[in-house]
């Protein structure tokens, strides 16, 4: 590793695993190359610092310090995204510019600020008055950003609001999406989502950069389609996970040693790994078809089902009577896993997921075809583009979801499409692993990377 003394990056993740994941695993990356990295981090959500200790963290308190926490979790639990967001950006807005201002009057050099482009203007207000510059990290996929820094076009065009009557037409702008592909989020203020996506398309313009967690070979025409909009230096270095074997996500906890030791026993690619991320939520209803649907399709399967993932419920109790032992060691229910080791598990056969853009790569670095029911946001696009650009997995809507449609969608995915999915999914993995060879596009734009970030404080 080298040695960059006095070179110190502050990150400003959001809160949520979709988002400080990809952070983290870049924090890994700056510190690799010898810059010290300090996450400030939102009180609300505060990860355990002991799992990175290769990090400094400081928590920022919400600006009501003294009273009540305004994003304790019986406030938070039936706020939509986006009001959450909206609340995140109140609470924290004044406290995280106390807290930048400290970190820059500090000792050391500070060369810039890496925040997550949905914080948008507030990083680029505090930033520019503190004066230390702003590099701006995607966490999401470009296609999905072309998509979302198209809205005004979208709304002027009639595309949004999206109406039910024309939900499969094709958006000639943004081909090959179509109305019902497009990144929008269900929520009480729809004027609300306009302008936080406004927010971070522009506060990504008026950045010193974009780092973003993909790969040329996998997104060229969407990353040229973002830079001609934005027109700022660009940096698309992912697959970021897969930089180094000593990354920070790595660690592993006793549950994770039984789901492996589960997956050594099965087959090779004889398994569906079933996994919705860190957000979306789903009925009872819908809990119980995708239940019925995997074990009606006699395929070993491992399920991770989130506490309160299911409305109103805590966990499985909505299950009937029986089911558990019915399936057996046939399937394994699990509230959470290390997914990156479970996608690199030779067992995986495929991925049933709803398309954040971090299940994405890591199921494409892994060679791993993909069942695609995407819920919601930046989900829609990923999926028209697993299925459609690089066609490595079929989709299976979130409307359609039956036992019988889930149980054909996965084995179709594992049995008469298999074979074709699985060898292009596995030429995807090559493009991606060689993005990282010491010729490949992203290790070259990192070099650039470091360079541009280093020149700040000549
Ligand atoms: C959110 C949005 O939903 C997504 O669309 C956007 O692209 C990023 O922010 P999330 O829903 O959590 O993310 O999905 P995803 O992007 O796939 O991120 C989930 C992360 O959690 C992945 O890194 C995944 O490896 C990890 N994870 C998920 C686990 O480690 N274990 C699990 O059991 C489930």
């Amino acid at each position: 590793m080298e040695e960059r003394r006095g070179r110190r990056i502050i990150m400003f993740p959001l809160p949520f695993a979709g988002h400080f994941n990809p952070m983290i695993e870049l924090a890994g990356i700056f510190h690799h190359r010898g810059f010290s990295v300090t996450i400030l981090h939102t009180s609300y959500n505060f990860p355990d610092p002991s799992r990175h200790p290769h990090f400094t963290f400081r928590s920022i308190p919400h600006n009501k310090e003294g009273e009540e926490d305004p994003l304790s979790q019986s406030e938070t639990s039936s706020m939509d995204l986006i009001v959450l967001m909206l609340r995140l950006k109140q609470c924290y807005a004044e406290t995280f510019r106390q807290s930048l201002a400290e970190e820059v009057g500090g000792e050391e050099t500070v060369c810039c600020l890496v925040s997550d482009a949905i914080w948008g203007k507030i990083t680029e207000v505090v930033a520019e008055e503190i004066g230390v510059r702003r590099v701006v990290l995607r966490t999401g996929g470009a296609s999905s950003f072309c998509a979302f820094a198209a809205y005004p076009l979208l709304r002027d065009k009639g595309y949004l609001p999206i109406q039910d009557s024309r939900l499969d037409e094709l958006v000639t702008e943004l081909l090959p999406l179509k109305v019902k592909d497009l990144p929008v989020i269900e929520t009480k203020e729809p004027e609300e989502l306009y302008r936080v996506v406004n927010d971070m398309v522009e506060g990504a313009k008026s950045s010193s950069g974009v780092i973003w967690n993909t790969f040329e070979d996998l997104e060229r025409l969407s990353l040229m389609d973002c830079s001609n909009k934005l027109q700022v230096p660009f940096f698309p270095i992912g697959p970021f996970h897969k930089h180094s074997d000593d990354h920070p996500l790595k660690t592993k906890n006793k549950d994770d040693d039984k789901t492996t030791c589960w997956l050594d026993k099965q087959d090779p690619q004889s398994v569906v790994y079933a996994s919705f991320g860190s957000l979306a939520a789903i009925e009872e209803k819908e809990f119980l078809e995708i239940a019925w649907g995997l074990r009606n399709s006699k395929l070993p399967f491992l399920w991770v089902v989130r506490p309160g993932m299911v409305r109103g419920t805590e966990w499985l109790e909505s299950l009937p009577c029986g089911f558990l032992e019915d399936i057996g060691h046939k399937g394994k229910i699990v509230k959470w896993v290390n997914q990156l080791e479970v996608l690199a598990h030779p067992a995986v056969g495929a991925f049933w997921t709803h398309c954040g853009w971090n299940s994405t790569l890591e199921s494409i670095c892994e060679g791993v075809p993909m069942i695609c029911t995407p819920c919601f946001s930046d989900q829609h696009v990923n999926a028209r583009y697993i299925v459609d650009v690089w066609r490595v997995g079929m989709v299976l809507e979130r409307s359609k979801m039956e036992m019988k449609e889930i149980e054909n969608a996965l084995r179709s995915v594992m049995m008469e499409k298999g074979d074709e999915l699985r060898e292009r999914s596995l030429k995807l993995k090559e493009s991606a692993d060689f993005c990282l060879t010491k010729d490949g596009s992203s290790s070259k734009n990192l070099e650039k990377l470091v360079s541009h970030v280093l020149s700040f404080d000549s």
